[in-house]
C-alpha cells in the first residue's frame, strides 16, 4: 500500500491521494530532543562512537530503570534493562531467549502483522485467538489455546490496528489464567508486552503495568511513537525484577542482541532518551486527529470500536470481503490496510497519524466507498 501510495501520488499529484496505510508519526520529535541532540553533537568526549557493552550504556539502563521504577510498584535496576532496536529488536530478543524450536506463543487477534514473521526467525509457533466485539481479550478463548508446548501469550495494549487498551481487570485474570498454567506444567508461561503506545492515549485513561500484575513478565517498547523517532531505531527490553532465573534470561537476551546482528542500540539515540524519558510528542494533537475521523465517518455510516489509544482506526468493513473494500476505497485515492493482514477479515484499518487536512479532504472518497455497498 506504502508503494502504491508512492504511485498514485506521482500520477494524482500529493494533494489527491490520501494515504492512511503506514504507521509513520506525522507530528515531528519534541523541541527537547533537537536540544539534546544538538549539544549531543558539540561533545567532544573520547570513545562516544565506539562499541560498548552489548546491553546498553549503562547509564542509559539506569535512567530506564529508574524511570520504571517511578512508575511500577517494582524497583527496577539496570540489570533488568536491554537497549534494543526499536521494539522490533526488543520483541527479537525477548523471543530469541525464551523460544526452543515449535514452541507455541499464544497471540490475541487482530495483531501487529509482523509477529508472524518475528515468531518464524526463532522457529516458534503462532497460536492465533480471537478477541470479543469491542477487542477485549477473549479470556476463555486463551485458557483454550494453552498446551504443554505454551512457551507465552504476547499481547500489545495500545494495541495496533485497533487502539485498544486492555483493562486492569482483564490483564489480572490473564495474570490469573498464566499462574495456573505455569503451575500445571511446572514452568513458567511468560507474559509479553508490547507497548511501544503507552504514551499515545486518550481521554485521560492509563495503561495497566503487566510487572505489577505477573511476575513472569517482560516489556517490548521503544521511542518510535511517543517521541516520534521510528527511523533512529531506539528502544529496550525490560524483565520483571521478579522473574525467576533472571540473571539466566538477561544473559540471554544480551547475548541475543549481539548475535542477532544487531550488537547494540544506536549509540547517539541512547545517550539521547537519558534525558527524554518523560517527554513526548503533544498526544492531544493525535487525539484531535481521532476525534475528526471518527465524526467523519459516523455521519458517513461507518460502524467502528473508538480507539482508546494509539493511532489507528479499526472499523468494519460495510461488506464481508475487506480487500474488496480497500479496493474500492482505493479507487478514490484512499490507501488502508484490509483486517485480514492483521488476522481478522471484515475489517480495514486506517493509520490517522496524518496531517489534518488528509482527514478532512479524505471524507469525500469514504463517502463514495460506502455508497457504493449501502
Ligand atoms: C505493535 C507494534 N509493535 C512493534 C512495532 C515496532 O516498533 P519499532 O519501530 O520501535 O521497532 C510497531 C511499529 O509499528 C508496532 O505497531
Amino acid at each position: 500500500m506504502f508503494e502504491e501510495g508512492i504511485r498514485r501520488k506521482a500520477l494524482y499529484g500529493d494533494d489527491n491521494v490520501y494515504d492512511f496505510s503506514l504507521g509513520n508519526p506525522i507530528i515531528e520529535p519534541p523541541s527537547e530532543f533537537k536540544l539534546i541532540l544538538s549539544q549531543l553533537a558539540n561533545d567532544t568526549g573520547s570513545g562516544r562512537h565506539a562499541y560498548m557493552p552489548n546491553a546498553g550504556y549503562a547509564e542509559t539502563r539506569q535512567a530506564v530503570a529508574d524511570y520504571l521504577t517511578r512508575h511500577n510498584q517494582r524497583r527496577f535496576s539496570s540489570s533488568d534493562i536491554v537497549m534494543t532496536v526499536g521494539a522490533g529488536g526488543a520483541l527479537n530478543v525477548i523471543l530469541k531467549t525464551i523460544l526452543d524450536p515449535n514452541d507455541e506463543v499464544i497471540i490475541p487477534s487482530p495483531y501487529f502483522v509482523e509477529y508472524n514473521f518475528y515468531l518464524e526467525n526463532h522457529q516458534g509457533v503462532p497460536m492465533i485467538v480471537g478477541t470479543r466485539s469491542d477487542f477485549s481479550l477473549d479470556l476463555n478463548a486463551i485458557d483454550e489455546a494453552f498446551t504443554e508446548k505454551t512457551k507465552a501469550v504476547l499481547i500489545n495494549s495500545p494495541n495496533n490496528p485497533t487502539g485498544k487498551v486492555y483493562s486492569e481487570e482483564e490483564l489480572r485474570e490473564l495474570g490469573r489464567l498464566l499462574n495456573e498454567q505455569s503451575q500445571r506444567f511446572g514452568r513458567p508461561v511468560y507474559l509479553i508486552s508490547d507497548e511501544p503506545y503507552r504514551k499515545i492515549v486518550y481521554d485521560g485513561i492509563e495503561v495497566p503495568s503487566i510487572f505489577n500484575i505477573y511476575k513472569e513478565s517482560f516489556v517490548a517498547t521503544s521511542f518510535s511513537k511517543d517521541l516520534s523517532l521510528p527511523g533512529e531505531r531506539i528502544g529496550y527490553a525490560a524483565v520483571n525484577p521478579d522473574i525467576l532465573e533472571k540473571d539466566l534470561i538477561v544473559d540471554g537476551m544480551v547475548l541475543s542482541n549481539r548475535i542477532l546482528g544487531y550488537v547494540n542500540a544506536p549509540a547517539l539515540m541512547q545517550r539521547a532518551i537519558i534525558g527524554l524519558l518523560d517527554v513526548s510528542v503533544e498526544v492531544s494533537l493525535y487525539q484531535k486527529k481521532r476525534d475528526m475521523l471518527c465524526a467523519g465517518l459516523t455521519s458517513l455510516g461507518y460502524q467502528y470500536v473508538k480507539p482508546q489509544g494509539a493511532f489507528y482506526l479499526f472499523p468494519k468493513s460495510p461488506i464481508e470481503d475487506d480487500v474488496e473494500f480497500v479496493s474500492a476505497l482505493k479507487e478514490e485515492n484512499v490507501l488502508t490496510v484490509p483486517g485480514s493482514g492483521f488476522g481478522c477479515p471484515g475489517h480495514f484499518r486506517i493509520a490517522y497519524c496524518v496531517p489534518d487536512s488528509v482527514i478532512e479532504r479524505s471524507m469525500t472518497g469514504f463517502g463514495k466507498a460506502i455508497k457504493r455497498y449501502v
